[in-house]
């Protein structure tokens, strides 16, 4: 899966299913602020979403963000409704499409805890984020999301958020100490899978 210039996509024999490139870390695509999303509910919104989920699930992603997939807009995915295999203990986080978000922390406390990205890959880091937070934003269909969340649930919709302003995680490591490859940190966890 070698970096591409394009945003190029494996049609694979499931019609109807698109895997896209996900793009590393070094990539500017990554690095821009995403534009807000004007157009809700069109059949090109939905593809793309579409595609973003089997693009999250090929890799047992716990989210995804456009830009990632070098499309510059303001749509992350995550959650499952289900455990996610690589975060067996982590709560369930449902399944979300959430465009234009705004993150409001609702104290200053955070919270430390190991990430991982797609776009940065065999690679982990602790990172502090806001343990409480509330957030806002629209579906697909441009009806409003507002939710209050703690924990895991927080820090994806972070991690994610953090996509739509050119920001991965490494950028918000503190400590380095505790950032390293996954093979060495975790021994005997799938380093080929790194959400
Ligand atoms: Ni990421």
């Amino acid at each position: 899966m070698a970096a591409s210039a394009g945003s190029t996509s494996l049609r694979l024999d499931n019609p109807g299913m698109t895997i896209h490139t996900i793009l590393k870390m070094g990539d500017p695509r990554l690095l821009r602020i995403a534009l807000p999303v004007t157009a809700f509910d069109t059949d090109k919104l939905h593809l793309l979403i579409s595609d973003m989920f089997d693009t999250m699930r090929s890799v047992n992603g716990a989210g995804l963000a456009a830009p990632q997939i070098g499309v510059d807009l303001q749509l992350v995915i995550f959650g499952t409704d289900a455990v996610n295999p690589r975060y067996p203990d982590a709560p369930v986080v449902p399944r979300t499409v959430l465009l234009n978000p705004v993150i409001t922390p609702l104290s200053s406390v955070e919270d430390d805890g190991w990430e991982g990205c797609l776009s940065v890959p065999g690679l982990r880091g602790v990172v502090p984020r806001w343990s409480n937070i509330r957030y806002t934003g629209f579906d697909q269909y441009g009806d409003a999301i507002d939710r209050t969340v703690d924990g895991f649930h927080a820090r994806v919709v972070q991690h994610e958020c953090d996509h739509l302003i050119g920001k991965l995680y490494p950028m918000r490591v503190r400590d380095f100490t505790q950032f390293g490859f996954t093979e060495v940190l975790f021994p005997g966890l799938d380093a080929s899978q790194d959400d």
